[in-house]
């Protein structure tokens, strides 16, 4: 009789970390001299490898974002925390199945990279079903924000939680993205909305950076709302974000990018010009929240300011589109969050026919999408965005590397890029999107060892 594991592990020479909890794992770049990450993985009898590249590309756009790559009866040698091989099985050096320290066999199963999940709120305190419940009674997001709820409630509380409470809450979701299948996620501020407590958010996501096996990258989102305290002084909050926040992050090196919330209500567009040339004047490339809610001019805010990405985009038409063709500016949509919030969708479809690329994220919080899952996200774009099974997985990989910039060693099956791979129990790449809801990930590979 088969033995109950998925994956028979034909040969493992050294204890493996494969059920260590990923809070004990340490991050492999910092290590990668101890023993354990010296392993070397085969999986072999691979259905179907997906997103493989020889020659590796940034991102993909327009009707290229229809064709995904892939090996059928294929094989994946990984050695230390590198892809060092891949192929089909009549091709695959028969030297490997005796030299690996582990074998998987992946017959039936998909093989492919981790989610890139780029654009995150997973640092924060509480959780607001109150909020979700007055939305049922007919409360709209505007009005809860308007009345001290939404960001300003969920700041309240992280200013009165201790980072260590917020670490532990943070690495648990890290956990529960990672069984999912994301292996990168960026990571924003933005609840703490005073220095100490957005110096304490960041500090955190630093802190988780250096313990999970996840790659992390931090944005720092000061100007996510205006603080209660600075209700009718918008120039005084900024000037606290420019002057004070952001030469602090700087000398600690706490932030990758900077986001704005580009909305009426929350910041304008000029405002939100004056902050991420701020920003850029330390070294961070803004990644902004626009057109959520209204034409908040964001999306050409962005794409001014070189922006890596422009995130959310409920509400774009062709002024929208025609700006961001042929820029260096990724569209990321956030389906579940339109989803939550009962706002309409993205209007994926026309972005892909005109040219552009597109990248999908879970914008985890707990306001507008209390979920990290990703699979879920990529379902919500299928069939609510009309976009094909083979356009979402281009989204949630190699896009959603560019949109964290780490394009170069993630989101796709090349040689030398990073070991962030998952196997998938699913027959077909679409059904990866019809079986929504199903936990179709079995296993997850991170920096080339077993999670
Ligand atoms: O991306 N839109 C702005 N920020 C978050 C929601 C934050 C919240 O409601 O707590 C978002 O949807
Ligand atoms: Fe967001």
């Amino acid at each position: 009789m088969a033995p109950p594991q998925h994956f028979r592990r034909s040969t493992t020479k050294t204890p493996q970390s494969a059920l260590k909890p990923i809070a004990n794992t340490r991050n492999t770049h910092t290590h990668i001299t101890q023993k354990h990450n010296t392993l070397s993985i085969l999986i072999q009898n691979i259905a179907q490898l997906l997103q493989t590249e020889e020659q590796t590309r940034t991102h993909i756009k327009g009707s290229d974002m229809q064709h995904l790559s892939s090996i059928k009866n294929a094989y994946l040698w990984i050695q230390h925390d590198r892809i060092a091989d891949f192929g089909t099985m009549d091709d695959m050096p028969p030297l490997l199945p005796q030299i690996a320290d582990t074998t998987l066999d992946a017959k039936n199963k998909l093989v492919l990279p981790t989610w890139c999940d780029s654009h995150t709120h997973i640092v924060y305190a509480g959780s607001r079903e109150n909020e979700f419940v007055q939305r049922i009674q007919g409360a709209t997001y505007e009005q809860i924000a308007e009345a001290g709820g939404g960001i300003l409630n969920s700041a309240k509380r992280l200013q009165n939680t201790t980072a260590y409470d917020l670490y532990d809450s943070a690495l648990y979701r890290l956990t529960e993205i990672c069984r999912m299948g994301t292996g990168a996620v960026e990571i924003k501020s933005g609840y703490g909305l005073s220095l100490e407590a957005e110096i304490k958010m960041l500090r955190v996501i630093q802190q988780l950076k250096a313990a999970s096996p996840l790659t992390i990258k931090a944005t720092f989102l000061g100007a996510h709302a205006l603080p209660t305290e600075y209700k009718n002084n918008r120039e005084g909050y900024i000037n606290l974000l420019i002057n004070q926040m952001l030469p602090q992050i700087a000398d600690e090196g706490l932030a990758d990018f900077i986001d704005v919330f580009c909305e009426k209500g929350f910041f304008t567009a000029d405002e939100t010009a004056k902050i991420l040339t701020a920003g850029a004047k330390y070294g961070l490339r803004a990644k902004i929240h626009a057109n959520q809610l209204y034409y908040s001019g964001g999306v050409q805010v962005g794409v001014q300011q070189n922006a890596l990405s422009v995130d959310h985009l409920e509400c774009v038409g062709d002024a929208e589109i025609d700006c961001l063709l042929n820029t260096q500016t990724m569209p990321t949509l956030l389906p579940s969050a339109a989803f939550f919030l009962n706002l309409p969708y993205q209007p994926a479809r026309r972005m892909i026919d005109a040219g552009l690329p597109i990248a999908l994220a879970t914008d985890y919080n707990p306001g507008s999408s209390p979920s990290g899952n990703m699979p879920f996200v990529i379902s919500l774009a299928c069939t609510q965005m009309k976009m094909l099974p083979n356009e979402a997985i281009n989204a949630a990989t190699l896009n959603g590397a560019y949109a964290m910039d780490v394009a170069p060693s993630l989101g796709s099956i090349a040689r030398n890029k990073i070991a962030n791979i998952q196997i998938i129990n699913a027959p077909s790449v679409a059904y990866i999107p019809y079986s929504f809801g199903s936990q179709l990930t079995q296993t997850v590979i991170l920096n080339g060892e077993l999670i």
